[in-house]
């Protein structure tokens, strides 16, 4: 990619909890990389994704407010990346409308994560037609914003793909309304839970939140699962619950796995659990600090402004899409 200071970029998330570990060196440090760099990013919280595998909504507003602090913590500053939440700009469910005119039923039907999803949540035969909708939605809060690339992860990919499909179907049918935007596939290190065994996520209960106070962080790292060997050596292969530990030391501190084993040659887990324990609280320290003083009332400004960012750029979008499909012709009532 050509790499242009004022090129846009749009992510998100769904506000589905706390952000963690995981979330930080799989995206949010990217974003903020990417704000450091002086490209235009807009976020977007996405709630009405929430609701297409359940529906128990009583705690998305706090997980919005959560989820805005969690940003402004690790170093998203919303004057420059504007955040904002899906649901309060209506012109993405016209979009929605209108893009789901270009999208095919087998298009959405091939998707792999849409089908993983449905497998995961055992929705086979209960899936709703939001469910099936949301990836059209998603093109929608991508297309709105007309970005020059989508920096995601690669269970995003199928999304952007489609996305980039329905962009260009409208083009071809309608007029040259949407650029069409890149993927941007991270390429990040592998951050597993304290488990060691499985992905670090909120539903496995193996995260370290960016959220969690310090007491937690040792409490939960101390019963990070170990083997049943005693040296500390980096072997993601045959040794992965340490390795793993070895690995977020690394995150914490920036220095390399191999060279962190090796201070603790001749130690053992207990040691490694301290010192990995009290390395993550340096390390998420200033993002407490950051944290404490964003207020609710902080929040509420904060996406009041990036709303109205995007809903100024979606009102011109729109405009052009109303003009291209012929639907801006002089109202009668
Ligand atoms: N589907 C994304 C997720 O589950 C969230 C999302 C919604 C998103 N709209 C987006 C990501 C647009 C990138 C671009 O994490």
């Amino acid at each position: 990619m050509n790499e242009t200071k004022s090129k846009r970029y749009l992510t998100g998330d769904r506000p589905t909890g706390p952000l963690h570990l995981g979330h930080y060196v799989g995206s949010l440090k990217n974003r903020v990389d990417l704000q450091n760099k002086g490209f235009e990013g807009i976020i977007i919280i996405a709630d009405y994704q929430v609701v297409t595998d359940r529906l128990e909504t009583d705690e998305v507003e706090q997980n919005i407010f959560q989820l805005v602090k969690d940003y402004v913590s690790v170093g998203i500053d919303p004057e420059k990346t504007p955040i904002f939440v899906q649901s309060h700009v209506p012109e993405l469910a016209e979009l929605t409308t209108i893009l789901s005119m270009v999208t095919t039923v087998p298009q959405i039907e091939r998707n792999p994560t849409v089908k993983e999803e449905v497998r995961a949540m055992g929705l086979e035969s209960k899936m709703s037609v939001g469910m099936f909708m949301y990836p059209v939605s998603q093109a929608a809060d991508i297309l709105l914003v007309k970005p020059d690339f989508v920096p995601v992860g690669e269970d995003q990919a199928p999304h952007i793909e489609l996305t980039r499909d329905i962009a260009n179907r409208f083009n071809r049918v309608f007029d040259e309304v949407f650029p069409i935007p890149e993927i941007v596939l991270g390429d990040y290190p592998r951050l597993l839970g304290l488990d060691g065994d499985q992905k670090m996520s909120k539903s496995r209960g193996n995260a370290i939140n960016l959220s969690d106070d310090a007491e937690t962080v040792v409490s939960k790292v101390k019963k990070a699962t170990t083997d049943s060997h005693s040296d500390i050596v980096f072997d993601p292969e045959n040794r992965p619950e340490v390795s793993n530990l070895l690995s977020m030391f690394a995150m914490a501190t920036g220095r390399s796995e191999v060279d962190i084993a090796k201070d603790f040659d001749g130690k053992g887990y207990g040691d490694l659990k301290r010192e990995l324990g009290d390395a993550l609280n340096v390390f998420l320290d200033p993002i407490r600090e950051r944290r404490a003083q964003v207020s609710d009332e902080d929040v509420k400004r904060i996406l009041q402004d990036g709303t109205a960012k995007v809903r100024a750029i979606g009102a011109g979008t729109m405009k052009e899409v109303r003009d291209a499909i012929k639907f801006a012709y002089p109202r009668i009532f």
